[in-house]
């Protein structure tokens, strides 16, 4: 049995990932301090004999004894991570320093949440992992972009430095169930608007595109990662590559929550990437991965998850 450690378990993709390590019989202990993670997330796994909850930031050290790491913590969306934002680098590089440090002690792999955000505003399209981005360093979301790519950098450095065993996987927008209400993510927000029969906030004329892959299918990918064989370092993109504009989608969960909302259009913020998609050649060579659910079956879930939140 491997003791692994998730930093920000009682998140989004935390609390999934710790529902998939523990049915695959692992101990799995989850560090977070709560800043956007929830106890509802995880309420139903701490009466689990496999599962220990410890209320702890990052940015702190941690001493515990584990085989394996799984970095998640981070702030996620725009609206949580411009918060605070100094804390939000703060999360990034000192949580990344702490848990790097944590894996050099004990020997374990660590596996690093990194996001589609180290590309910036990219130029080429769809990104692949050896482009190397194109980042403001001193926007509104360069707290969060910078802090991302600050500690790949750590990453590799502790790799090349102390041989530590590390994995970096690229995130693109993911979602699915226990995504927060209020985070201002897109697809949260347009169903939560839909099912509240209230306008759909579009920013900017709808055109730019995004990629979502489903909550399962990200798990299914950063457990490969952590267990491929040890040359493979990353950074791998994760993501669907399916790509759809913000009118697109919210026609579909216009559909499929049978709402009576309409679409209102608003300014663009400021350093809003146009076009998102990730090129995943990478995760299907090196961990035989790629989505397999639609987006109208996420969507699905996904939608279901929120009318029981909602109670509509
Ligand atoms: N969801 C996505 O689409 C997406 C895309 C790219 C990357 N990621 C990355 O995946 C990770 C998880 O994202 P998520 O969507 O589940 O977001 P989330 O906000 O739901 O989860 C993040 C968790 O980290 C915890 N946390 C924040 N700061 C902390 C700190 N200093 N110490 C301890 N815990 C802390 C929060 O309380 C929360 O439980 C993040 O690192 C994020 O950058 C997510």
């Amino acid at each position: 049995m491997k003791k692994i450690l998730v930093t920000g378990g009682a998140g989004f993709l935390g609390s999934h990932l710790s529902d998939r390590l523990i049915a695959e019989k692992n101990d799995v202990l989850v560090a977070d301090n709560f800043f956007t993670g929830s106890k509802k997330n995880i309420e139903h796994l701490i009466n689990n004999p496999f599962f220990e909850f410890i209320r702890h930031d990052v940015t702190f050290p941690l001493y515990v004894e584990v085989n394996q790491i799984y970095n998640l913590a981070c702030p996620a969306s725009p609206i949580h991570y411009q918060h605070d934002p100094v804390q939000t680098t703060k999360t990034s590089v000192h949580g990344a320093i702490n848990m790097l440090g944590l894996a050099k002690r004990t020997g374990a792999t660590i596996l690093q949440a990194s996001t589609s955000e180290v590309y910036g505003d990219p130029e080429i399209h769809p990104q692949t992992e050896d482009y190397w981005g194109r980042v403001n360093p001193i926007g509104i979301r360069s707290c969060y972009d910078e802090g991302k790519r600050c500690a790949e950098t750590l990453f590799f450095d502790y790799h090349r430095q102390h041989q530590l065993q590390i994995k970096i996987v690229r995130i693109f927008n993911t979602y699915g169930p226990r995504m927060a209400l209020n985070d201002g993510r897109v697809v949260s927000n347009f169903i939560v608007q839909a099912l509240l029969n209230k306008d759909i906030t579009i920013y900017g004329d709808g055109s730019q595109t995004r990629s979502f892959c489903y909550v399962d299918d990200l798990v299914d990918a950063m457990v490969s990662m952590m267990n491929s064989p040890k040359d493979v370092l990353g950074p791998i993109n994760i993501g669907n590559p399916a790509e759809h504009s913000m009118l697109e989608l919210a026609e579909i969960i216009l559909k499929l929550t049978e709402s009576k909302s309409k679409l209102v259009f608003r300014p663009l913020p400021s350093d809003d990437p146009k076009q998102r998609k990730p090129h995943i050649q990478q995760a299907k060579d090196k961990l035989r991965w790629e989505p397999k659910v639609s987006v109208h079956d996420g969507l699905k879930e996904t939608i279901n998850y929120f009318k029981k939140v909602l109670g509509t």
